[in-house]
């Protein structure tokens, strides 16, 4: 799944997330959709910015996030704590000046 959340329509901005299953990881999936989504948030919705997190050690996720254009922005210390172990997150931000809409 590809999803949209915290839409702002005052600030312009709302945060994008995905996950795919693990069989289907390295087929550019994630890529494909999350510029889609991206495509109508800042078309559809005129949005100025779209944020997202990626836990540290999925390197996959920030490969994609930066594949679209994001920036790393900082990290998030401590952001999760899943049964019992605890990561820390990146913060990345796209801005619409720096949306490449059509990057073929
Ligand atoms: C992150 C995730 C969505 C990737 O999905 P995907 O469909 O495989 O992504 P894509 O194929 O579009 O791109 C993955 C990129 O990461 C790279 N990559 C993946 N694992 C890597 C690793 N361990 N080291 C270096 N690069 C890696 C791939 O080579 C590819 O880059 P490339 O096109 O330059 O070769 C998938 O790993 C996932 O669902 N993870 C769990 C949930 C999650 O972390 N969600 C993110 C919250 S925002």
């Amino acid at each position: 799944w590809v999803t949209f959340n915290s839409w702002n329509p005052d600030f312009r901005s709302g945060s994008l997330g995905f996950c795919f299953a693990e069989a289907v990881w390295g087929r550019g999936y994630a890529t494909e959709a999350a510029r889609a989504l991206l495509a109508w948030a800042f078309d559809a919705l005129d949005l100025n910015r779209v944020q997202a997190e990626a836990d540290t050690r999925n390197i996959g996720s920030a490969r994609v996030l930066e594949k679209l254009g994001f920036r790393r922005e900082g990290t998030l210390r401590e952001d999760c704590i899943v049964a019992g172990v605890v990561s820390d997150s990146w913060v990345y931000g796209l801005l619409r000046r720096e949306w490449d809409h059509d990057p073929d």
